[in-house]
């Protein structure tokens, strides 16, 4: 195996390439979509386009997460079914199939992943992906040759072309990237690297850009976004995006309660585009798993926080991560974890049981918690999640809440769009409203989304 050490991209490489046809797959957060977005806009001028069938296609990119154990697993599995892919088109007389592994799993194990899979051509890590073209060309060079990118921190953003094609009326915007935090149990701080800040006037770029195509909605991602470094933080940016035409709604994830300043609580409360919806996670509700966990915080501070942000913004959504059966957690402790959950009243939440990742250091700690005892707690943190869920869409009904509408709904004549609170709302409306904000009065809320009609001022304004 040999390592590809990359030149910037030459221009001679982007004239006249033929039609090629690109499969990416992506798993894990919505930072791995941005960054799948962005390989498709840096792929685009050697001629690739996009393609849901990965048979057909000439490169396939999976896009991998590390996050927990599973998520990992499934990489491998899937490489296995290019592999066969691969195979039987090349037997069949067809094309040659590049295969290439970006993201977190690339980052952590890239090695080992040459090592396992040996249909794989190239391995580029999440500060890597702008070098795609020059390390395909190489491998194509090198005729099966395999690669690794160089995973040095390198000026990825700078490298990225400035003209991305929005897939839709929302779309993720990254600003910062990495982790200085060290939660015992979590990956990226070693996969993304340390928290580093996007400057402002290139993200306010970016946002114009997208809002000049149409876009109404950015979420701006992080890892730790609200520790935001630029000149008078997340606050600061929010408030500066917020003045750009057209872009009516800004949301931002994911946060840490340590970083969650007045500044940006005062935000919620002052910024009509900041839409009141608040992804914090607390993983776990024991001060000792979360001293445990290097958290920084205690269920307590972490309540205090909530308080505030709702005294900001009173009707705010709050959502939230958890962790079950971290190592040391007692029936106790889950106890306590339930007993948050009952007092902040979540809105939405993500729940997973402890995985446990090699070199992180909660890994090597004692008191590993069995299986079943994480899944009967899984089960139990989940009923009481759902309920609070249910309750939260069902108390919509009878509101009137701006929707933007992002696409066709399920029936014909139907479009499903976004409340203010991140819900999914199913409306019989035209299509002449996709990409618009719409009042639509609820008429009930269920699991996972809310149904409701048009409100009487649009019907009279269509009529
Ligand atoms: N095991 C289970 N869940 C994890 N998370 C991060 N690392 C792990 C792990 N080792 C969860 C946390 C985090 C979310 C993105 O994933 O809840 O907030
Ligand atoms: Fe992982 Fe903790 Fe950093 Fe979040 S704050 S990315 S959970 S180390």
């Amino acid at each position: 195996m040999r390592r590809a050490v990359c030149n910037p991209i030459t221009p001679a490489m982007s004239e006249q390439a033929p039609a090629k046809r690109l499969y990416i797959k992506t798993y894990g957060c919505q930072m791995n979509v941005y960054d799948s977005e962005r390989m498709a806009d840096v792929l685009a001028p050697l001629g690739y386009g996009m393609t849901d069938d990965p048979a057909g296609a000439d490169l396939v990119v999976l896009n991998t997460c590390h996050i927990r154990e599973k998520a990992t697993e499934k990489v491998y599995s899937e490489l296995g079914k290019l592999r066969e892919m691969r195979d039987e088109r090349l037997a069949d007389g067809g094309s040659r199939m590049t295969i290439a592994v970006a993201g977190c799993v690339a980052q952590a194990e890239g090695e080992e992943i040459m090592r396992r899979q040996p249909a794989v051509d190239l391995v580029v890590g999440p500060q890597s992906y702008h070098q795609l073209p020059e390390l395909i060309a190489r491998t194509h060079r090198a005729r099966g040759e395999r690669l690794a990118a160089d995973f040095a921190a390198d000026e990825k953003f700078d490298a990225l072309p400035a003209d991305r094609r929005p897939t839709g009326v929302s779309a993720f915007l990254t600003v910062q990237e990495g982790c200085d935090k060290f939660c015992t149990f979590c990956v990226v701080p070693y996969t993304r690297g340390a928290e580093w800040s996007r400057p402002a006037e290139a993200i306010e770029a970016e946002a114009r850009a997208l809002a000049s195509k149409g876009v109404r909605e950015v979420t701006l991602l992080g890892q730790n976004v609200n520790a935001y470094a630029g000149e008078g933080g997340l606050a600061a940016l929010v408030r500066r995006l917020a003045r750009i035409e057209g872009l009516d709604r800004i949301r931002y994830t994911t946060s840490h309660p340590r970083d969650m300043d007045d500044a940006l609580i005062a935000a919620h409360g002052e910024v009509e585009a900041l839409m009141p919806y608040l992804h914090l996670p607390v993983q776990a509700g024991s001060d000792k798993v979360l001293k445990a966990m290097n958290r920084a915080h205690t269920a307590e501070s972490y309540l205090r926080v909530i308080e505030k942000v709702r005294a900001s913004r009173p009707d705010i959504a709050i959502s939230g991560d958890f962790i079950v059966g971290f190592p040391g957690e007692r029936d106790a402790d889950f106890e306590a974890t339930l007993q948050l959950v009952r007092e902040v009243d979540y809105a939405s939440c993500f729940s997973f049981k402890y995985s446990r990742r090699p070199g992180t250091p909660a890994a090597a700690l004692p008191g590993q918690v069995a299986e079943e005892v994480k899944d009967a707690r899984l089960a139990r943190l989940n009923a009481l999640l759902d309920e609070q869920r249910l309750a939260f869409n069902r108390a919509q009904a009878g509101k009137t809440l701006d929707v933007l509408f992002e696409k066709a709904g399920r029936h014909p004549g139907q479009l499903v769009g976004k409340s203010p609170y991140l819900q999914a709302v199913f409306v019989t409306a035209p299509d002449r409203m996709l990409g618009q904000i719409v009042p639509v009065t609820v008429e009930s809320g269920a699991q996972n989304s809310l149904a409701g009609v048009l409100a009487p001022v649009v019907e009279m304004e269509s009529a």
